[in-house]
């Protein structure tokens, strides 16, 4: 007897095949039965009119902490999500010395040392969700360099590179980049590309917050081309945007760039979180000495340790009422104690670019939310996945659903190496969704951020049951993975 059979359910297999009516069985784990199933089980559910899809890969994440911090992930659950790459944009939790805080953007105390104690650690705290681990080169380094301007000596890009390769030994899928942050802004191609020559053995995958995402974007995405050339790696591009104003519909240009290399047999790929704004580190922004106006009118606080009250309001706002300029506003919050922690959504982009990504077939979803609960985080945190379901593929017909689920599920698990995951086909790991598709949608906003969304039933990990009508069972089935392994 098979542990659940799922039984009429619209099967959306991941690979981008069309629908089809049919049955799933799970057992011990895996996906046993596609189609008709013989026998019974423990749990049978009746999915008349529900799609039932992979559970989708949030391929652009900081949740490294959170798996320690908040093992129930209901964030990323009650989204479908069942597994999340971590260590983006050049930050990840390995390494990092023990009894120190973490050099991503948690913070917190690290028990460990490298990627093998971090899962000890992550799995011992019976976590909702899989996760796979990019090494981060600002964390790396931060722990060789501190925040040093200049390049590296040979010495401290060999044990650079040194932490890169017990990594990717380790199970890591690849290295990560986030070049407009300190200290990876200080170094340059060079430095970048030998790190990135580091997972090419494993055939690893070098992901990056490109340099620029504004003016430069097009030459940034010149330099995350060359490095993925002369590395011989693939290339993920994140959070693919085209940031201010002027350069709003730049995002057609760099797909075309990306198009034209993929012509000429470079392997590239994207990720896009289906919003409007970004967010990030208040400090990684601003030049404190002279702190640009015109994105300080732009930005919205999240979380503000040092005044908690300006939690989800507009910069301008609170420099009106203080009767200060927009420019001290910012002074005034970075430098206050704890100033530093402050986390701010930047309203920069075009809702036509996001449009533009998400027709793209190479272009998969990622959140990029920052798992900090206590100020108002960026709704994308709990909404990216249902909010492209629901406002884009049913609202908007911007892409089919077969499509937007193969960007949430098989080309993230090819991609980011989760083995024999993405798919719905015998053999693999049961990690399911089963969503109403005409009611699916994002319910987290600006102002009202930390909502659930609807229209998610139920979601599977490892084929234990985590998640069932709003209902989170703490089931912890989740695991660290290991890349194209296990
Ligand atoms: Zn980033
Ligand atoms: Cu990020």
């Amino acid at each position: 007897m098979a542990d659940t059979i799922i039984r009429n359910a619209t099967i959306i297999d991941g690979t981008g095949a069309d629908r089809f009516v049919g049955d799933v069985a799970v057992d011990d784990g895996h996906i046993t039965e596609v189609g008709e199933t013989s026998g019974s089980a423990a749990a049978e559910i009746d999915a008349t009119g529900l799609v039932l899809a992979p559970g989708f890969v949030d391929v652009h994440t900081h949740d490294d902490g959170a798996l320690l911090r908040h093992p129930d992930m209901e964030f990323k659950i009650s989204q479908g999500c069942t597994s999340v790459v971590v260590g983006n944009c050049g930050f990840s939790a390995i390494p990092a010395v023990p009894g120190e805080p973490t050099l991503d953007l948690s913070g917190m105390r690290a028990e460990w040392r490298d990627l093998d104690g971090y899962r000890q650690n992550v799995e011992k705290s019976k976590t909702a969700v899989n996760a796979m681990m990019l090494v981060g080169h600002n964390t790396i380094r931060s722990l060789e360099m501190g925040g040093d301007r200049r390049p590296p000596s040979d010495a401290e890009l060999e044990r650079m590179c040194d932490h890169v390769q017990l990594a990717m030994e380790q199970g890591a899928c690849g290295f990560s980049s986030g070049l407009i942050y300190r200290p990876g802004r200080w170094s340059d191609t060079e430095e970048v590309l030998e790190l990135a020559k580091v997972v090419a053995p494993y055939d690893g995958i070098y992901a990056t917050h490109m340099r620029n995402e504004n003016d430069y974007l097009l030459e940034a995405v010149d330099e995350a081309l060359e490095i993925g050339d002369r590395a011989g790696v693939a290339v993920q591009i994140s959070h693919h945007k085209a940031a201010g104003k002027r350069n709003w519909g730049k995002v057609k240009d760099s797909l075309a760039k990306v198009d034209a290399a993929v012509a000429d047999g470079a392997r590239v790929t994207l990720d896009v979180y289906p919003y409007t704004a970004g967010s990030g580190p208040m400090v990684q922004y601003f030049d404190i000495d002279n702190p640009n106006p015109e994105l300080a009118k732009a930005i919205q606080l999240a979380s503000c340790p040092a005044y908690r009250q300006y939690e989800g309001r507009m910069l301008i706002d609170v420099a009106e009422e203080l009767e200060i300029s927009v420019t001290e506003a910012v002074r005034h919050i970075l430098t206050a104690p704890e100033g530093k922690s402050t986390i701010c959504i930047q309203h920069i982009m075009d809702e036509g670019d996001i449009v533009s990504n998400l027709r793209h077939d190479r272009v998969m979803i990622g959140s990029d939310g920052i798992p900090d609960l206590t100020g108002k985080p960026h709704p994308r945190l709990f909404g990216t996945f249902p909010r492209v379901l629901g406002r884009y593929v049913r609202e908007q017909g911007v892409l089919g659903l077969e499509s937007a689920v193969r960007r949430m599920t098989s080309l993230s698990c090819d991609v980011h190496g989760l083995h024999n995951r993405g798919r719905i086909t015998e053999g693999n790991w049961a990690d399911l969704v089963l969503f109403d598709p005409d009611l699916v949608t994002d319910i987290a906003t600006y102002e009202d951020p930390k909502r659930e969304s609807a229209g998610i039933r139920n979601v599977w990990v490892n084929g234990q049951l985590a998640f069932q009508e709003s209902l989170h069972t703490q089931i912890g089935a989740g695991k660290v993975l290991s890349y194209r392994k296990h």
